[in-house]
């Protein structure tokens, strides 16, 4: 019971392969009381309902580009839960240039526009808000979901790879911030690929999922293993990690080859 008495918002499950599902049923595991948030097109899937009911949660629908709409999570949150909270999951991500193959020497750039904006942006977004109306705990835990492209060219990821580079600068600019006004911490966990609606919209994904998970010594971290790691920055036992992206990935961002590879290509 890591969470025990801990109150928080969990954004982005859209499915049980979301990685955003997994943190949710675990911070309920854990004792935690949470809200749960997603776009309100994606609500119309329904799917986030069961969810809910699972977790003893409510689902309060933002579109989080939009200032007024996570000031109305908050106020709902409040309701719902009381006051402040202890820990806020963003794990959004969507780009239109992506989603409609747009190659990155013919980006649309109202579509990048939208990329930064949804998957970056929406991260400050979220704690200036939370900053503006004191919502945060002392000793509180944001975390966002990051990717390796965001230092390393994996031509596939095209502007998504700009969007995890913003959403780590922010993850230190605002740490820092936050870490004086209310001692939060805010960090980035760079996962593994995982096969989730997000995940598998990406061309080639299945190939790339299939060479990380021989690249890595222990194998691609699942959506699961990354739930436990969001538990345990949501915890106390994590206090003083701050301002990081914390690699979650089977020990792939420090592997130069594998056998594996090496037997591939023999
Ligand atoms: P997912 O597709 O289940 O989750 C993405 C979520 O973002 C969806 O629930 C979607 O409705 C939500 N969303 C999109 N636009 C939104 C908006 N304007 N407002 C609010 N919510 C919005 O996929 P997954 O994989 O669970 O993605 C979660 C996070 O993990 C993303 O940041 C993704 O980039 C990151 N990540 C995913 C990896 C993968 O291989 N699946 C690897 C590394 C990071």
């Amino acid at each position: 019971m890591l969470l025990k008495g801990k109150k928080g918002i969990i954004s982005g499950a859209l499915d049980e392969n979301s990685i955003a599902w997994k943190v949710a049923e675990k911070c309920f595991e854990n004792g935690a009381k949470i809200t749960l948030t997603n776009a309100p097109i994606a609500l119309r899937m329904g799917k986030i309902n069961e969810l809910a009911e699972k977790c003893s949660s409510k689902v309060i629908p933002a579109d989080l580009t939009s200032v007024e709409d996570i000031e109305n999570l908050y106020d709902e949150s409040s309701n719902l839960l009381g006051d402040k909270v202890d820990f806020i999951l963003h794990s959004v991500g969507m780009s239109p240039n992506v989603r409609k193959n747009k190659e990155y020497g013919d980006l649309n750039y109202d579509w990048l526009n939208k990329t930064l904006d949804v998957s970056a942006i929406s991260f400050h977004k979220m704690m200036q808000v939370a900053e503006k109306r004191n919502f945060l705990n002392k000793w509180s835990s944001v975390v966002g979901l990051s990717y390796i492209a965001a230092q390393r060219t994996f031509p596939f990821y095209s502007d998504m790879a700009e969007a995890k580079s913003l959403l780590e600068s922010i993850t230190r600019s605002y740490g820092y911030r936050l870490g004086k006004i209310s001692k939060t911490r805010v960090n980035t966990i760079s996962q593994s690929p995982t096969i989730t609606t997000a995940g598998a919209g990406i061309e080639g994904f299945k190939a790339f999922y299939n060479y990380a998970e021989k690249m890595s010594p222990l194998g691609n971290a699942t959506a699961e293993e990354c739930a436990s790691y969001c538990i345990f920055l949501f915890s106390d036992l994590s206090k003083k990690i701050t301002m990081q992206n914390l690699f979650h990935d089977g020990g792939f961002s420090n592997t130069g080859i594998s056998e594996d590879i090496i037997d591939q290509f023999s």
